[in-house]
């Protein structure tokens, strides 16, 4: 079983080397809310219209807030790191939706900091904890057999509601009366009396084991597809907590707006042209990215498991991601404004 062969777990032999590549991923996540700055510094408000230089530039600045999450992760897969910078690693590719989480947490009891300040403190903080709690060096595959079945079993059945929520965004290519029409019928079932609070339990049951199963394999290295994973699924843990956040608490509870269409798409500014909304645009993007490519990650698992062949599941998987990869696009493109018709 090739694919489950595990890297050899380097750090012990460290020693007391200073690890230089540790602390980077926080260094990366405090960067994130200035390539934004940056980003919205170049684009300006709708009443402006941007240079073609400008344009180049914010999109330039767009890729490299897309890289931060993705430089986290591809830190968080190497051998010689220790546990406490491996977890630091996977939490700094949570950068973009822990982003927007901070934003409505400090919305909601009205702080009077600056989101990046907060937000920078929080990271010398993290890094800090990474580095000096104890944070032992575990097997390489830690006992989660029962957990992982249970948080697949729920997965499988909380797919049905994320396919008909991202297929109802998809809607929004043709324009927002489509989607308004297909969530009105989705909310018959998905926001009932007995479906929300079981859509909402089960979500909560799949963050708690999904961050326990996260926790045990990060405290030893994995190979590429296994990072993959904790990585995308440590991702969704907190975009979901953070998104029912904002959708329960925020808009119903706190602004008492309805969650819809101008709701999702930060009307009326829009995603593009807003200082506070640009940081929705990486959010939304990664959390459907993260959410069917971490479905593959996995189907990639089951079917091995189940003795398909490494190589067949491997290329399986690749082109799970390619598709996560292009309906994240097409959402994001729609929430945008683009309409095919
Ligand atoms: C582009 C990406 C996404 C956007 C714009 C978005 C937007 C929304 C909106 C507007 C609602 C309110 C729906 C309503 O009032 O009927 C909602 C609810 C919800 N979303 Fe998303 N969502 C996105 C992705 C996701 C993903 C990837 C997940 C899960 C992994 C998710 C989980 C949920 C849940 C659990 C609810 C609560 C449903 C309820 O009202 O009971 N969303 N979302």
């Amino acid at each position: 079983m090739a694919a489950f062969t595990q890297p050899r777990d380097r750090s012990a032999t460290i020693g007391l080397r200073f690890d230089y590549l540790a602390p980077a991923p926080a260094g990366a996540a405090i960067c994130y809310p200035f390539l934004l700055r940056a980003f919205h510094a170049m684009v300006g408000t709708q009443a402006a219209t941007p240079s073609p230089l400008a344009i180049v530039a914010a999109t330039l600045i767009l890729i490299v807030a897309f890289f931060v999450p993705f430089f986290a992760i591809a830190l968080a897969g190497r051998p010689d790191a220790n546990p406490g910078a491996r977890r630091l690693a996977y939490a700094a590719g949570t950068t973009p939706t822990l982003f927007v989480l901070l934003g409505v947490v400090q919305a909601l009891i009205h702080s009077p900091l600056p989101d990046e300040l907060v937000w920078s403190v929080l990271w010398l903080v993290i890094a800090i904890w990474s580095q000096t709690a104890g944070h032992p060096a575990a097997t390489m595959r830690p006992t989660v057999g029962r957990w992982r079945i249970v948080h697949g079993m729920t997965a499988a059945l909380l797919s049905l509601f994320v396919t008909f929520h991202l297929a109802n965004h998809l809607f929004g290519l043709i324009g927002p009366e489509p989607h308004a029409a297909v969530m009105k019928i989705g909310r018959v079932v998905y926001r009932s009396g007995v479906g929300e609070p079981l859509l909402v339990a089960a979500m909560l049951f799949q963050i708690g084991t999904g961050l326990f199963l996260a926790w045990r394999w990060s405290a030893a290295p994995q190979r590429f597809h296994r990072t993959f994973q904790v990585a995308s699924g440590a991702y969704l843990s907190l975009y979901i907590l953070g998104h029912m956040n904002s959708v329960f608490i925020y808009a119903r509870t706190f602004l008492g707006i309805p969650t819809d269409w101008n709701f999702a798409i930060g009307a009326p500014t829009g995603l593009i042209h807003d200082a506070w909304n640009i940081r929705l645009l990486p959010h939304y993007a990664l959390g459907v990215f993260f959410v069917l490519s971490h479905l593959a990650s996995g189907l990639r698992v089951v079917l091995i498991a189940h003795g398909v062949n490494g190589g067949a599941a491997n290329r399986l998987w690749g082109a799970g991601v390619a598709a996560s990869a292009v309906i994240s696009a097409a959402i994001i493109v729609g929430m945008c404004g683009v309409q095919v018709r």
